[in-house]
């Protein structure tokens, strides 16, 4: 399959996905566009988690087409998987680090399983990518000694060594407190707005889904912020919401749609 640059970074089309014969996913479609963050919203067990694992090809559909960066991949086989892997990065929801590896080691892992970086590269890229989350100081600890911010900000470092241009973040943020949550907000708006990365964003927070609506990284009296737009304003919209219940896509817009909504089960999800 030709790589079409005008596709979309992900699109899923008719997916179904069942375990043991109970469906999980049924019929779902949406697109991911350059660029852009899709936020999936949902309760406990409508299938997001499923949804990334299949983007990333960890589990296979049982019936539909995913498509990554322009390639059909639901029938890949796992070396063909791998190439498209590289291309994406992804935080798990239990945000799991190697518990005897040091950070360094930990984001430095994908660089050696990928890449033909020599040690010099590979320090220099793993300084790098902690320095983009803020966790230089911490390059030689091991996991056990960060706080939960720290071990969900290394995992982000980890996803993102290799420049992936799809990420993919299954929440990111559960369990932290607000400010700490709010950093991690900050760092997928800096990879939206600075880098142009294409996301997945899972979250229970609805706090989580309107900072990115409605912030984004730009300059103001020259100086590199982040800003909340202003009512009316005109700014291209690159944060998009998708709502799942039982493995079915309820709602899917942009914050003022969701907001709007007289649906009764997305009123008492934001209330
Ligand atoms: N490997 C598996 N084997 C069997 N059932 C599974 C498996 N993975 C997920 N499921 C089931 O599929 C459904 C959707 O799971 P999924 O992890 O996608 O939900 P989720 O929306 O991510 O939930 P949460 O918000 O709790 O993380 C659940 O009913 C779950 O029990
Ligand atoms: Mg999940």
């Amino acid at each position: 399959m030709m790589n079409n640059p005008l596709s979309g970074a992900i699109e899923l089309k008719h997916v179904y996905k069942s375990y043991d014969d109970t469906p999980v996913l049924k019929d779902i479609s949406f697109v991911v566009r350059r660029g852009e963050s899709k936020i999936i919203l949902g309760g406990s067990g409508s299938g997001k988690s499923t949804i990334l694992k299949l983007i990333i090809g960890l589990e296979k559909a049982d019936e539909g087409e995913i498509w990554v960066d322009g390639e059909e991949i639901s029938t890949y086989n796992e070396r063909k998987l791998m190439e498209v892997r590289k291309k994406i990065g992804m935080v798990f929801q239990e945000g799991a680090l190697f518990d005897s590896l040091s950070v360094a080691e930990n984001v430095a892992y994908r660089l050696y399983e990928q890449s033909d970086l020599d040690d010099e590269e590979v320090e220099s890229t793993v300084r790098k990518t902690l320095g983009f989350v803020e966790l230089e100081d911490a390059i030689e600890k091991m996991p056990s000694e960060l706080s939960g911010g720290m071990r969900r900000r290394a995992a982000i470092a980890r996803a993102l060594v290799g420049n992936p241009k799809i990420m993919l973040y299954d929440e990111p943020t559960a369990g932290l407190d607000p400010l700490t949550a709010r950093t991690i907000n900050e760092l997928v708006i800096k990879l939206r707005d600075l880098e142009g990365v294409s996301s997945v964003f899972v979250t229970h927070r609805l706090k989580d889904a309107f900072t990115m609506a409605n912030e984004f990284l730009g300059h103001q009296n020259g100086v590199l912020r982040y800003i909340k737009e202003e009512e009316g304003q005109l700014c291209l919209v690159k944060t998009r919401f998708l709502m799942l219940r039982e493995g079915q896509i309820i709602f899917e817009g942009v914050d003022e749609e969701i907001r709007r909504s007289q649906d009764e089960y997305i009123r008492r999800f934001l209330s």
